[in-house]
């Protein structure tokens, strides 16, 4: 056809009829299957490429679609389910039918679907059942973890006092929190001046909120003709590749002094993992494994932890009556002469709900991690085919209007009941459910509980001189608050 134009004097009516040739194959290619979920109209090649992920725009199609409707970003269809009743449905009911991970161009070159958090079949089995036995284990061996985040509440307190003006919190929090799941991964803590380690933590949380930027979004939905084009995809891959650097010290350095009988940490464990599965190799126990098994729980068990913890400390400065009244509480059932520990949570509803509140507001997954239909699956009557990537909408439950009293405004009331004793809510999913369900969900529940009532015990907390605190954070792989300075003044 290409030939024949050039040698016709109809140039014009030649790239039109190449141009509406192209339009039928991307009709055809991309044609819904019958009852598939409706959507907004995609443009012809791109898509609706120009609707941004934001999860507000969602819950905005959500109302004018349905709690089930679909988007198309050049070839690629991901269908969002919002409502606890679908989201449920989806997670819980058909438990198999939404437990695969999609390819995601942007992590791919990194991740290559191993691990935990990006890989699916035999190989994610092994490793999720491997790594939660670990981490379950460790934080019951003499109550590993609940020692391991009182002494790591000392040190933040320390670090929070030694700073005479306003800071931002950031970077401690996130050192504190990467500091439970290294004891566990590494066997050791690292020092608030760890350089190596601060640089690690820094382009990690750095990489998050950039795959959130359109540029990188494009790249995932183009990835071959934005490999070329400058931009913040290209920034995620070389902080990646800087991680991975650190994390392959941190193994070789395991690999020279190991003792098979007595193994220190994670790296140790699964390095003896690597032995017993050798005749298994599709579990995928080796090296690069390990190192992208590291990186998830360094990665998903800090920022998620920390970005709630920043988002508590916004909320009270925010709220400094709460903030008062949570005090209060610490100070009746624990006093100031000991640290908090975990039997004192069922004494301490207000200050529970308080924190339930900060991850419904904070809000920190608002779209959980994307998902695919690991088999063909009809939901709400409409038909997803097995492979389309899918996202569950957990923000629509954290802020749904027929479920909470004042979805809008911070209020612990949410989770107490008439006696002002918690109250536990079914909608509250903020660590989704599932087969996907994240495994660090009672670590974070401790973390949370310790480290924010240890911060309460010691300081009161208030913005810095000038200083307006934004509720509207930063969407990336997550949804972190935007970087504030706060001032500390010790109780
Ligand atoms: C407040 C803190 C946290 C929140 C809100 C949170 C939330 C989530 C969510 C929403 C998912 C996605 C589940 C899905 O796809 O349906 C997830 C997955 C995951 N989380 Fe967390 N998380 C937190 C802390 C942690 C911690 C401390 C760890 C590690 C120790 C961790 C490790 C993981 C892993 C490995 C996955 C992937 C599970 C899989 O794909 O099988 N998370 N988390």
């Amino acid at each position: 056809m290409i030939l024949q134009c050039l040698f016709s004097l109809d140039f014009m009516s030649c790239l039109i009829g190449i141009f509406l040739f192209l339009l039928l194959v991307d009709i055809i290619r991309n044609k819904n299957p019958p009852n598939f979920p409706p959507g907004p109209r995609p443009l012809p090649f791109v898509g609706n490429i120009f609707t941004g992920l934001h999860f507000r725009t969602i819950d905005k199609l959500a109302e004018e679609y349905g709690e089930i409707f679909s988007l198309r970003w050049g070839s690629e269809k991901m269908v969002f389910i919002s409502g606890y009743k679908m989201v449920k449905e989806a997670l819980v009911t058909q438990l198999d039918s939404f437990a695969d991970r999609p390819i995601i161009p942007l992590f791919h070159p990194f991740f290559k679907g191993l691990g935990v958090i990006l890989s699916n079949g035999y190989l994610w089995k092994m490793q999720r059942k491997f790594t939660n036995i670990y981490l379950r284990n460790f934080g019951e061996a003499k109550k590993n973890y609940e020692r391991s985040i009182q002494q790591e509440s000392i040190f933040l307190c320390e670090a929070f006092k030694g700073e005479k003006g306003p800071f931002n919190p950031q970077f401690y929090v996130n050192n504190a929190i990467a500091n439970i799941v290294s004891a566990a991964l590494f066997g050791h803590r690292f020092d608030y001046h760890d350089e190596r380690f601060h640089t690690v933590l820094r382009l990690d949380s750095e990489a998050l909120v950039l795959s959130g930027s359109v540029l990188a979004q494009l790249y995932n939905a183009f990835p071959r003709l934005f490999a070329y084009v400058p931009g913040p995809h290209k920034k995620v891959f070389a902080n990646y590749g800087k991680i991975t650097d650190f994390l392959r010290d941190e193994i070789k350095k395991h690999k020279e002094d190991i003792d098979p009988s007595n193994p220190r940490d994670f790296i140790d464990a699964y390095l003896i993992e690597m032995e017993k599965k050798s005749s298994d190799p599709e579990a995928g126990f080796n090296i690069e494994t390990l190192v992208v098994t590291t990186l998830d729980i360094l990665e998903a068990g800090t920022e998620a932890s920390a970005s709630t913890i920043r988002w508590g400390l916004l909320f009270m400065m925010k709220h400094p009556e709460i903030q008062k009244k949570v005090q209060e509480e610490i100070d009746r059932v624990i006093g100031q002469s000991r640290q908090p520990n975990m039997a004192d949570k069922p004494n301490m509803p207000y200050t529970d709900a308080v924190i339930h509140e900060i991850q419904r507001a904070g809000n920190t997954v608002p779209l959980g991690f994307p998902k695919r239909a690991s088999r063909d699956a009809t939901l709400g009557g409409y038909f997803i085919p097995k492979g389309t990537a899918v996202s569950t909408n957990l923000s629509s439950l954290l802020n749904d209007k027929t479920e909470w009293e004042t979805p809008d405004t911070f209020n612990p009331g949410h989770f107490l009941d008439d006696q002002g004793q918690f109250r536990k809510r079914e909608v509250f999913l903020p660590f989704s459910a599932g087969r996907r369900v994240c495994i660090g969900e009672p670590l974070a529940r401790m973390e949370l509980f310790l480290i924010f009532t240890s911060l309460l015990q010691r300081f009161t907390f208030t913005p810095g001189p000038g200083e307006k605190l934004s509720l509207e954070g930063l969407l990336g792989f997550i949804y972190v608050p935007s970087p504030y300075h706060m001032c500390v003044t010790q109780r």
